[in-house]
């Protein structure tokens, strides 16, 4: 199964996409979370990206393109992918569907989440993640057994360095300008399914796991 899923921030798909990994055997590749790696692992990219990421803005896409590249020609992913978070602009949806191409595997279906900015602005100042697992939590809606403690792995749960109101609007500007485009292009290709996120997420996952079934 070859999945995109998109959305602004904020929208669930990291909470999306844990549900969908627990029904299929897909890799789930978030850019957003191998950006945060390299970050944390100080390598050159995330040196690269960190000033970006810290400010909302978006990492130049040859850097986005080659680390995607060189993911999805991973043994893992003959199985399919959850690509979320990418592509973000229309280079990267072209230098996407090239890499498709290459490894035999184009999307089916792409998972556009669709959300109000009031909504995005509680959960987004709320959320909270552990930063061993990535497991992700909110306050107070979803809030860890043992403050600051992962239920998962027991590792800290912290707050993104972006998970700001400020930062929240740089995002969704990234989003309007650069990424709705991207929604744009895959419609032409009859892939998109949309769905109103604002929903409570088993919900919204009910809607996308009986979506998802006719690619099984
Ligand atoms: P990334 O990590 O991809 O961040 P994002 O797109 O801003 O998305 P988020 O992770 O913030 O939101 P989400 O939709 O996953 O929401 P979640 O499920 O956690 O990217 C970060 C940065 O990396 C970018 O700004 C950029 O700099 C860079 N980057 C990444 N990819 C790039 C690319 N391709 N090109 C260039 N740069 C790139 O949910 C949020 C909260 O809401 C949680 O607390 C959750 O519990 C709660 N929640 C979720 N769903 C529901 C629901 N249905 N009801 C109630 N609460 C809910």
């Amino acid at each position: 199964m070859n999945i995109l899923i998109m959305g602004p921030a904020g929208a669930g798909k990291g909470t999306i996409s844990e549900r969908i990994l627990k029904e299929y055997e897909i890799p789930h590749i978030s850019t957003g979370d191998m950006l945060r790696e390299n970050v944390r692992n100080n390598t050159p990219l995330g040196q690269e990206a960190k000033g970006y990421m810290e400010a909302g803005k978006l990492v130049p896409d040859d850097v986005i393109n080659a680390m995607v590249e060189d993911r999805l020609q991973q043994p893992d992913c003959q199985k399919g992918y959850l690509l979320d978070g990418f592509p973000r602009t229309l280079v990267q949806a072209e230098a996407f569907t090239e890499i498709a191409e290459k490894i035999g595997k184009p999307v089916e279906c792409v998972i556009a989440l669709d959300v109000d900015f009031e909504v995005l602005v509680d959960r987004i100042t709320g959320r909270r993640i552990c930063s061993k697992c990535g497991a992700i939590y909110h306050i107070p809606n979803h809030v860890p057994q043992v403050e600051g403690v992962c239920d998962e792995c027991g590792g800290e749960v912290v707050q993104r360095k972006d998970d700001t109101v400020e930062q929240l609007k740089v995002r969704m500007e990234e989003y309007e300008n650069n990424t709705k485009p991207v929604i744009d292009y895959f419609e032409k290709l009859g892939v998109v399914k949309t769905f109103d996120a604002a929903r409570p997420s088993d919900e919204v996952f009910g809607d996308v796991k009986s979506t998802l079934a006719q690619f099984e």
